[in-house]
């Protein structure tokens, strides 16, 4: 039951829609009529700036890293560690579908990457740390957020079955759900990088407002 209740609190911190209500509270627009129509760090960037979109990232982030701190309100976790683990799992995973189906903002969300991303920094931070060096590196390469998140996620269970060697079946599973979860979301973008016209990020343009 407590976890149950646990989960819920999860989904509802993941629910916050940061972008959402930055852009209503302060310029009076719904991120989601503009840009891309994501609900999301990159097109709160993209349409805000980035002093905003670095803002909603790390909040979007930080919901799914205190989701997963949750899970050390319960007193079993402390001397059972395959049990902390899926309860981390459990909470990370009710954050982001919160975050991609706000109760808040009438479950039209974002995408996940900067939960997901926060989800495995609070469980395992030299996994996020590898995921982000490929989304750091792709985006370097191609400017693409999008084409980033997604071989970042694609590389989330690479690196959890064949470099750190999960031997943890939930986890494994997981990770690949995670992946198809984010392919999934992204299946407007991959359209768009497929026929040509995905937007790309200036890396090095301000537009602050
Ligand atoms: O994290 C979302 C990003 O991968 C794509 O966002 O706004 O370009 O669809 P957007």
């Amino acid at each position: 039951m407590n976890e149950i209740l646990l989960i819920v609190l999860a989904y509802l911190i993941g629910s916050i829609p940061t972008s959402v209500w930055v852009s209503k509270s302060y310029f009076g627009i719904d991120i989601r009529d503009y840009g891309s129509g994501n609900a999301g760090a990159t097109n709160t960037y993209r349409i805000l700036g980035s002093k905003w979109g670095t803002f909603v990232m790390v909040v979007d982030m930080l919901k799914a890293v205190i989701a997963v701190k949750l899970a050390f309100m319960l007193p079993e976790v402390y001397d059972n560690e395959l049990y902390l683990i899926n309860l981390q799992l459990g909470l990370g995973l009710a954050a982001v579908v919160g975050h991609i189906f706000p109760i808040w903002a009438n479950f039209k969300g974002g995408k996940g990457v900067a939960s997901l991303f926060g989800m495995v920094l609070g469980i395992q931070p030299n996994v996020a740390l590898c995921c982000v060096g490929v989304f750091i590196l792709v985006l370097y390469l191609t400017r693409w957020v999008s084409l980033s998140s997604i071989l970042a996620s694609i590389a989330f269970p690479i690196f959890i079955l064949y470099i750190f060697n999960e031997p943890e079946y939930f986890y494994r599973v997981f990770a690949i759900i995670v992946a198809l979860m984010v392919l999934f979301t992204h299946q407007k973008n991959i359209g768009r990088l497929i026929k040509g016209g995905e937007s790309k990020v200036p890396i090095l343009k301000y537009r602050d407002r």
